[in-house]
């Protein structure tokens, strides 16, 4: 597989739609959602995988949807009969490396394109892919099933898009009562970060438009973020002061009660380490995202002041129902 270019062409015009279905796995996570809505918003057709109905229920109505799980080769081969791309995103699962192999190794039989999201190492050549899969192990132990599974996408016979978002503006909303009470307690160095819509219209042109070239994209938001930036953003848009406090044991209980324990403690172990990391967006980063958009990419400050004023017209929440140490202690 070619790495991207560094210079990326110009934004191409959007290609005519394929008549045939494109598959989306997740649909109903975080990113996944995302790729389906703005698949559906350009007029393409969607299949979905999908572990039962009652889980794609808030999915648009013309979403075809195919019942089964990865673990099932047969499920993910009805799935993916006649489809022109599929999309995968590794789901919070022991068994991760299995699960996209299963995956992977049914877009090679079909001879289907595979535009996927996820941790990657993504060096110019063999040698730094190593270091940086070394360093990143070292750094993230419980990250290298996941760097290998996304190598194997990497050299897979699928014309693979490797998309390599940032942390997600989105990740913040677990906070949102923190907030509100005027503090910011996830713990952020100097971190790329993305908004899941940019992830999810990045994906959609990489399906639909066969001349993206095969290789590995960053996706990114403007510029990289600090917590105190971070924080400065939703002081802004709220509308009252709020404090970047990193709080480990806040942070721990926020991601307990919002998700799954598997998904939780990927969260909780990714945040120790995305607090005390340094890590510029680069000129090179920003425009591999641009080129994918065909605009910049949406900034962390707009995100904010769009989802403060969600949150304005909302019913009020009330007071944490949930317990949760104090910021102090
Ligand atoms: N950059 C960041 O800030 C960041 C933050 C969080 C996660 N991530 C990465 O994003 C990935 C997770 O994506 P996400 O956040 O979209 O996850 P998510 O919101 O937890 O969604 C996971 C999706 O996968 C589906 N799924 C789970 N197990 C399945 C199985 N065995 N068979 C079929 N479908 C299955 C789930 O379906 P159900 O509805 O049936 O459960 C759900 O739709 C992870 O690899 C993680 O490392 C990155």
């Amino acid at each position: 597989m070619k790495t991207a270019p560094h210079q990326p062409p110009a934004s191409a015009p959007s290609p005519v739609l394929p008549s045939r279905p494109i598959l989306v796995v997740g649909a109903s996570g975080a990113i996944g959602s995302q790729v389906v809505r703005a698949l559906v918003a350009r007029g393409a057709r969607v299949r979905v995988l999908i572990r039962s109905l009652e889980r794609g229920a808030d999915l648009p109505p013309q979403v075809e949807r195919v019942v089964g799980t990865l673990e099932d080769c047969q499920a993910i081969a009805r799935a993916m009969r006649g489809v022109h791309a599929a999309f995968y995103v590794s789901p919070h699962d022991e068994r991760e490396e299995q699960l996209a192999e299963n995956f992977v190794r049914a877009c090679e039989l079909e001879g289907v394109r595979l535009v996927f999201s996820g941790v990657h190492a993504d060096g110019k050549n063999r040698l730094s892919r190593l270091i940086q899969r070394t360093v990143f192990g070292l750094l993230m132990p419980h990250y290298k099933p996941k760097l290998r599974l996304a190598e194997r996408v990497r050299t897979s016979r699928t014309n693979p898009v490797v998309l390599v978002p940032g942390n997600y503006f989105q990740m913040d909303e677990v906070s949102r009562e923190e907030l509100l009470a005027g503090r910011y307690p996830l713990p952020l160095g100097l971190v790329p970060r993305v908004d899941t819509r940019d992830v999810g219209e990045a994906a959609a042109r990489a399906l639909l438009d066969p001349s993206v070239p095969s290789g590995g994209y960053a996706l990114v938001g403007p510029e990289s973020l600090s917590g105190a930036q971070t924080a400065a953003h939703w002081s802004e848009a709220l509308g009252q002061l709020v404090s970047y406090t990193p709080d480990l044991a806040v942070m721990d209980a926020l991601f307990s009660r919002a998700y799954g324990a598997r998904k939780a403690l990927d969260c909780q172990k990714s945040y120790r380490m995305v607090g005390k990391v340094k890590v510029r967006t680069s000129p090179a980063d920003l425009q591999q995202t641009t080129f994918l958009l065909g605009r910049p990419p949406r900034s962390h400050a707009e995100y904010a002041r769009e989802v403060a004023a969600l949150w304005r017209g909302a019913v009020p929440i009330p007071a944490a129902a949930y317990p949760l140490p104090s910021a102090a202690s």
